[in-house]
Order: C-alpha cells, then sequence, then structure tokens
C-alpha cells in the first residue's frame, strides 16, 4: 500500500466499479485502490451482477474469491472487457507524450498486471492524488529470473540506472513475486523517454516484465477528497 488518503482510494475504486457491465470479463489488478474496486464489484454481484474476472495476482485472487466473484483464466476467455488496475505513478501532463505513462510494481504484480490490462479492451486506472507526477523519476520494478539478477543489474548500470535486489520485509532474502520471480528496484533518475526506455529494458535477456506502462492506459480515475477527476487517453 502506498499513496494517499483511503477516502480517496475509495472513491476511485467506487467509481471505476460502476463501469462493469453485465456479462464482462474484468481484470482485476492489485492494491489498495483496486480493493476497492473489487468489494464493490463483489457487492453488486451480491445484487445480480454477472461477470467473471481475472485475477492479476494472489492478493486480488484472494479478495475476489472473499467477495463471491467467479474467477477465469487469460486463456479461457475470449477477451478482456474492461481491467481495473492501480499504479505507483501517473504522468499527468497533457503537453507530455508520456501523459498517462504509469510505473508499477510496488506490489512486485506488475507482470501479470500488464499482461491483463494491455489485453483488456478498456484498461482504467484507479488511483489518488499522491501518484500524479509531471516527471517520471521514481524507481522501475523489473522482475527477472532468479539466475539472471545479477547479470541484468549490470545491463541496468550500462543503461544508466542502479539496481537494487528487492529485500522481503517479513523473510530473509528478496522478495519472490507470484510467478517465482525476483525483482530489482532501477533508479534511473528522471525518465525523458519512457518508451525508449520500456523498449531497451525489455529486450534484456533474463528480463521477465518491467514496470513502465507505456501507452496501455485507457484513462485513470483520480479520488480527490471531493470527488472524481477522469483522465482519458
Ligand atoms: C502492484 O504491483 C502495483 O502495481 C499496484 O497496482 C500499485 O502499487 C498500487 O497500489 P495502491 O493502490 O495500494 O497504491
Amino acid at each position: 500500500t502506498t499513496g494517499g488518503s483511503d477516502a480517496a482510494k475509495r472513491r476511485a475504486g467506487e467509481r471505476a466499479a460502476e463501469a462493469v457491465a453485465d456479462g464482462d470479463v474484468v481484470g482485476l489488478g492489485t492494491g489498495s485502490t483496486t480493493a476497492y474496486a473489487i468489494e464493490a464489484i463483489g457487492r453488486a454481484v451480491d445484487d445480480g451482477l454477472e461477470v467473471r474476472g481475472i485475477a492479476t495476482s494472489f492478493q486480488s485472487r484472494q479478495l475476489a474469491l472473499e467477495e463471491g466473484i467467479s474467477l477465469t483464466e487469460l486463456d479461457a476467455v475470449e477477451g478482456v472487457d474492461l481491467a481495473i488496475d492501480g499504479a505507483d505513478r501517473v504522468v499527468d501532463d497533457p503537453e507530455s507524450a508520456a501523459h498517462g505513462t504509469l510505473i508499477k510494481g510496488g506490489g512486485a504484480a506488475h507482470t501479470r498486471e500488464k499482461l491483463v490490462d494491455a489485453s483488456a479492451d478498456r484498461f482504467v486506472v484507479v488511483a489518488d492524488p499522491s501518484k500524479l507526477t509531471d516527471r517520471l523519476e521514481a524507481s522501475v520494478p523489473v522482475a527477472v529470473l532468479p539466475e539472471a539478477h545479477t547479470v541484468v543489474a549490470e545491463r541496468i548500470a550500462e543503461l544508466g540506472g542502479e539496481a537494487t535486489l528487492r529485500d522481503a520485509e517479513h523473510k530473509d532474502g528478496p522478495v519472490v513475486t507470484d510467478a517465482g520471480n525476483l525483482v530489482l528496484d532501477c533508479a534511473f533518475g528522471p525518465i525523458g523517454e519512457p518508451g525508449e526506455l520500456a523498449e531497451r529494458l525489455s529486450s534484456l535477456p533474463g528480463v521477465v516484465e518491467h514496470g513502465l506502462f507505456v501507452d496501455v492506459a485507457d484513462a485513470t480515475y483520480v479520488g480527490t477528497d471531493d470527488g472524481v477527476e477522469v483522465r482519458r487517453y
């Protein structure tokens, strides 16, 4: 969990849940903001809404099960109608080519998140104002095959970044993702060309997925203290 107030997150999540239509296949993102959306979808299911969810993490799967949302898998559906997911950073600058670019992976779930979010006809980001930035300079989470972490860290250094293996809080040793990979948090300083960096990171052998989401989001719902602001891309 990162970011701003729970009330703002709740507003964003609940507004996004209103976009779910009967019969939809819905991508269920990860994190505290999306959790409010999943809970709201659960209440709608109690009231008769029929949806099938695709979880992006152990956390979102557990919550969906608790909420009584039917689950399916990406390879069992013909398409994903809508994905709802949080973000750690959202570029918010209509003048910039990077407007709507995201950094995700604070919860180490970005590999499956990107797969599901990018597969959706519509991907709605849910965020609070603390996630908005006009300049991307947060570190980029990069999921790597376990045996690749030192090799990838060297390549990251060649790209001008500094890679730190993410340590687990309640375990001796590194964070291991739901898919069994490790996470390098890569600090590059200000990221001028996120599209270019995204391509370079994707091309490194041993990289499973990175947390730069370029041209993936269709809209961001920003919960504020008194409402929801919508950005469309
Ligand atoms: C998971 O890997 C992340 O991409 C989350 O979606 C992100 O950390 C947002 O989390 P919060 O909604 O809890 O801030």
